[in-house]
């Protein structure tokens, strides 16, 4: 069987005594969209921030494409981190640029600090690979735009397209949908699918909407509490699991 793109393992993290995170254990391949679901404070963006490296785990190991970042020399681990990139639910582009622009900032750790200085003028290779990531997710007609006079929906795919234009493989979202309208959701949610399956993308999105797992991700993992409750294919998740992670007062042992 082919490497996982991402690999977690063992993962554990405390804040204050507390512990958050005990041994989460999951994979993402190339080519997969994995739902990650679980209750509030179950542990969901802990896990992703640790994978990005915003967070530092107590324990675990973490690899990327067969390479665990733990003891790299500070450039592969730089260049191991270009590959992870994450997306929010509170979407964090500049509004006031176009959206050509927001897209190139992805670019900005691999080209020279002289040309990235003033980012009115990205060198035109950038701008062109820019260009061809919004048209990826759908969205070259709005590139000259500023963000902030796009919809919801349209500035999470020009966030998609700035994760494509950093080159990054895998893609983390953080409840990427939940400030979304139900249609929209549907949208960026199909756009993430497509992406993972089109341009064989690692992708995790943690969600709130098990319909919307069940419908786009092809797994789907449970957090409970920090531990893993669940890592299924979509296709076998029933309402068992479901009020496992969400009414457990209702789950009746076996
Ligand atoms: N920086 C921090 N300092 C202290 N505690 C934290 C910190 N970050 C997270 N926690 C705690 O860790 C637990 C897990 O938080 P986390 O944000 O990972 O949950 P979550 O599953 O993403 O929840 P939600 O669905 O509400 O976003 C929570 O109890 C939270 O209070
Ligand atoms: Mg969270």
């Amino acid at each position: 069987m082919d490497t996982p793109l991402l690999s977690v393992r063992g993962l554990a993290k405390s804040f204050g005594g507390r512990q958050v995170l005990k041994g989460v254990d999951f994979e993402v391949r190339s080519g997969e969209l994995v739902a990650v679901l679980g209750a509030n404070g179950s542990g969901k963006s802990t896990t992703l921030r640790c994978v990005m490296g915003i967070a530092q785990p107590d324990a675990g190991t973490i690899a990327i494409d067969g390479q665990e970042l733990d003891g790299l020399p500070w450039r592969q681990l730089q260049q191991a981190r270009q590959r992870t990139a994450m997306i929010f639910q509170k979407i964090h582009l500049v509004p006031r640029r176009t959206a050509l622009d927001n897209v190139c900032a992805g670019a900005l750790a691999r080209i020279p600090t002289s040309q990235s200085l003033s980012p009115l003028f990205f060198p035109r290779s950038v701008q062109q690979e820019a260009l061809e990531c919004l048209e990826r997710v759908g969205l070259a007609d709005r590139a000259f735009d500023r963000v902030g006079r796009l919809s919801g929906g349209q500035q999470q795919g020009v966030a998609v397209a700035r994760a494509l234009c950093q080159r990054a493989d895998v893609v983390l979202a953080d409840e990427p949908v939940s400030a979304l309208d139900p249609h929209a959701a549907e949208q960026v949610m199909a756009l993430l699918h497509d992406l993972a399956h089109r341009e064989n993308l690692a992708v995790a999105a943690v969600l709130h909407q098990p319909d919307l797992a069940l419908r786009h991700a092809d797994r789907c993992i449970g957090l409970l509490n920090g531990t893993m409750a669940f890592d299924l294919p979509s296709s076998r998740l029933g309402q068992a699991e479901l009020d496992t992670l969400y009414a457990p007062d209702r789950v009746v042992a076996a």
